[in-house]
């Protein structure tokens, strides 16, 4: 017996992906538990090759295959997603499997084209209908921008098995395949960083796309396997129902001060922020970019009422890590929320006006002028800044009496 062993997910799945016990980065997104990139295996009189892993896990991919059947056997591959760490592995297993088809959305044709020069050409699945492979039975949904634009879901009919691709997933390498076998703290810690950091900027299709799932017979799925992490096993619409509520992003009492700092005047101003927001009845959380990945800072807002920004001013500029993390933050298009600026200076001082600007540009409401300290705050300047915590604390108070 190999090392790589496959795991049955169900009557007729096996689990035949590789575990990533190292990555830490996952284009800029920290993955601080490592990841698991899931294919699997559909046995049947042609056998049936969901997704892949990335290019260098493909050995480790081909022994779990090797556990179950020859992987030369493979008839069919089915890509649900391009993305290179799901279509990686293709030209390796073409050439070793010989597959006689490779099945992907009709956008996700033109999207492998785009990709490789493989010698297999794709086809074009029927999205929305049933699809009989030998003796097994898939039906195909539409999931674009969940979160590319070739998404798609697939489902096995005989198992009631969802393969949902990176939805539904999160960044977690374990031993453990499916979610009931991990600390449910962890699981849902992960799932909702793997959500802040890929798919809340296409919350209005995820809304879509969930609410339409239980119209197609996916919603009869017992199962839902996503291509990230471990498998849904019981109560599973659980995960569809945490997406329909981060789509919404219902502002909450938290609120995030993120900021970073040269020599402490403003991180001491963060602190007296905090402090206010505090005593005004709402709840802190404070976000240092030099020790904390902007992926950090995403997962904050995700439940957050509040965004509030601090940065020096160095060279004219904002400090580093506050233009990676607000460009980063923009990009992801949160909703929802009021905020403020802040920061300390030495002479020029932009930092704040620039925060104001991004911030504005994000459609966060401001709720004050931006704070600003001339090289180290005094007792007078960290009072302003607790009103200013105290201020926004209120303003939370009264949008999350009203959306109650
Ligand atoms: Fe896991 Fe979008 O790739």
């Amino acid at each position: 017996m190999g090392p790589y062993q496959a795991i049955q997910v169900s009557e007729h799945v096996y689990w035949v992906g590789a575990i990533d016990w190292r990555v830490r980065d996952f284009h800029g997104y920290s993955t601080e538990r490592g990841s698991t990139y899931n294919a699997y295996l559909i046995t049947g009189s042609e056998p049936i090759l969901v997704d892949t892993v990335k290019r260098p896990f493909v050995g480790e991919m081909l022994a779990r295959i090797g556990s179950v059947i020859d992987p030369q056997k493979i008839r069919v591959l089915l890509s649900n997603h391009s993305e290179m760490d799901h279509s990686g592995s293709l030209p390796a297993v073409i050439e070793r499997s010989q597959p006689e088809r490779l099945l992907a959305s009709p956008m996700g044709v033109k999207t492998l084209a785009e990709h490789f020069e493989l010698p297999l050409s794709p086809e074009a699945v029927p999205v929305g209908e049933r699809l009989t492979i030998g003796d097994r039975t898939l039906f195909f949904a539409e999931a674009r921008m969940l979160h590319w634009p070739e998404s798609m879901f697939s489902y096995l009919v005989d198992d009631r098995l969802f393969f949902s691709q990176d939805a539904f997933g999160m960044h977690l390498s374990s031993f453990e395949r499916f979610c009931d076998e991990l600390s449910e703290q962890v699981i849902w810690h992960e799932a909702a960083k793997y959500y802040a950091n890929i798919l809340l900027p296409y919350s209005p299709m995820v809304a879509k796309a969930v609410a339409a799932l239980p119209k197609t017979e996916i919603g009869e799925a017992e199962l839902i396997a996503p291509d990230h992490g471990p498998i849904w096993r019981r109560d599973v619409w659980r995960i569809a129902e945490r997406y329909a509520e981060w789509a919404v992003q219902r502002p909450t009492r938290k609120a995030v001060i993120v900021y970073d700092t040269m020599w402490e005047s403003t991180a001491k101003m963060a602190y007296a922020i905090a402090e206010g927001l505090q005593q005004g009845g709402a709840r802190p959380r404070l976000v240092h970019l030099t020790t904390s990945n902007r992926s950090v800072l995403a997962t904050e807002i995700l439940d957050a009422g509040a965004l509030i920004v601090g940065s020096p001013t160095i060279n004219n500029q904002l400090f580093p890590t506050l233009a990676d993390g607000l460009s980063y933050l923009k990009g992801l298009r949160p909703k929802n929320l009021i905020g403020a600026a802040f920061g300390s200076y030495g002479w020029s001082g932009e930092s704040p006006r620039l925060i104001e600007s991004a911030l504005r540009e994000m459609k966060v409401d401001l709720v004050s002028e931006a704070q600003r300290v001339k090289y180290v705050p005094r007792a007078r300047d960290l009072e302003a800044c607790a009103a200013l915590g105290v201020r926004i604390a209120e303003k939370l108070g009264e949008i999350t009496e009203e959306e109650a």
